[in-house]
């Protein structure tokens, strides 16, 4: 009997990884298998953060948008009364919700608190027995961005060890506590399961916003530049649309790493704690990476990944310096991560990719 597979996002509560759940909610909507996910919050009240996720994957129609269809198409064929439609809409989400809630499981999880990490791993364990199941897709995102220092002068130890504490220890903790839920080498990994690919994204509207650039500027412009350019520069792995439609061929680990940890392709300088605390993210994966190599063979790989430059609360002090068709969504980051990540194989472990499916140079 095959084993199940779960997926596990932390944390889900904003930016990326909320975008990434949702994502994931609706794209395993309509699978023939029901693939459970297990979110994190640092919220208080997991349930609460559950309820809004299952909020917004399946936003109930109003009834100002249903009561504006005409009640008979162009080509004269006689539509459902407005009354019926709406009532037909509403309960379809209503039971798309039910089933989303029988297998979206939230739990708390505060990276810099180990007590939180071992807690949420113990409900794992009690949801996703290792006999039935294995943890499949794993994406590790928690990260912030404290102090883009400009020069040495501007590091402040407290904020550098935060960093480091969130973005690298952080994602440290978490494998210690989650790592085990990978399959092994005789785990009887299922075949591949499609992604639902029918329901359309319901992108939410960014809304445009004029930042004011200080003078300080144009040394962060430069290293945003030096990402973007960056990318330009990378030579394109060729999606495999195919794949990207399915859950990844063999279970991966992926931790959220950002172009500026790549060492040698450090050409801007600046932003000391959080480049250096993402270059300790590239190296964790990789000694990840080897670990499951010699635990599961061909069974699961760790990568690093790479967003882009993308629209959250992290990167707000930067938006000015980046051109719009650069500044991604978080809901377009998403799609292309589980595109990517689904594009993956195992000659392409425990390295950096980015939203392109190119490599991030060490
Ligand atoms: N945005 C970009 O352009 C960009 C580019 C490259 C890489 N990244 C990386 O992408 C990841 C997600 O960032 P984002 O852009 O989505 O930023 P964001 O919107 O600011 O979200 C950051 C997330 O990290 C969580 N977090 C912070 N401290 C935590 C802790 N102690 N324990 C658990 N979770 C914690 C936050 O949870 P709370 O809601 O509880 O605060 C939030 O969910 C980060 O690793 C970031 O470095 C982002």
């Amino acid at each position: 009997m095959p084993s199940t597979p779960w997926i596990f996002i932390c944390p889900s509560s904003r930016g990326i990884g909320n975008a990434l759940t949702r994502h994931v909610l609706r794209r395993t909507a309509r699978l023939p298998t029901s693939i459970p996910i297990l979110a994190t919050t640092r919220h208080v009240d997991p349930g609460a953060a559950k309820a809004a996720l299952l909020r917004d994957v399946f936003p109930m129609p109003s009834s100002a948008s249903v009561s504006s269809l005409p009640s008979s198409s162009s080509n004269g064929k006689q539509r459902l009364p407005n009354r019926q439609k709406q009532q037909q809409q509403q309960q379809q989400q209503r039971r798309r919700r039910d089933d989303l809630s029988k297998r979206l499981f939230v739990v708390r999880c505060d990276v810099t608190d180990e007590s939180t990490v071992a807690a949420a791993a113990d409900e794992a364990r009690r949801l996703f027995p290792g006999d039935t199941h294995h943890l499949h897709l794993a994406c590790v995102l928690p990260g912030v961005l404290l102090t883009p220092e400009k020069s040495p002068a501007q590091v402040d130890a407290d904020a550098a060890l935060q960093s480091f504490r969130v973005n690298a220890v952080g994602q440290m903790l978490v494998a210690k506590h989650f790592f085990a839920f990978l399959p092994r080498r005789a785990t009887a990994m299922p075949a591949g399961y499609e992604w639902d690919d029918e329901l359309d994204d319901e992108d939410e509207d960014d809304e445009d916003e004029d930042e004011d650039e200080d003078e300080d500027e144009d040394e962060d412009e430069d290293l945003v530049e030096e990402e973007d350019e960056a990318e330009e520069e990378v030579r394109g792995k060729p999606k495999d649309a195919a794949a990207a439609l399915r859950l990844p061929q063999h279970a991966t680990w992926l931790s959220m790493s950002a172009r500026v940890g790549s060492t040698t392709d450090n050409r801007s300088g600046g932003w000391f704690s959080y480049r250096a605390s993402k270059a300790a993210v590239n190296s964790i994966t990789r000694s990840l990476d080897v670990q499951l190599r010699a635990r599961a063979g061909d069974n699961a790989m760790a990568v690093a990944y790479h967003p882009g430059t993308v629209k959250t609360d992290l990167s707000r002090d930067f938006w000015g310096g980046v051109p719009e068709e650069r500044l991604f969504s978080p809901e377009y980051a998403a799609e292309r991560l589980v595109d990517v990540v689904c594009g993956l194989g195992v000659e392409d472990r425990g390295r950096c990719w980015d939203w392109k499916g190119t490599e991030v140079p060490p």
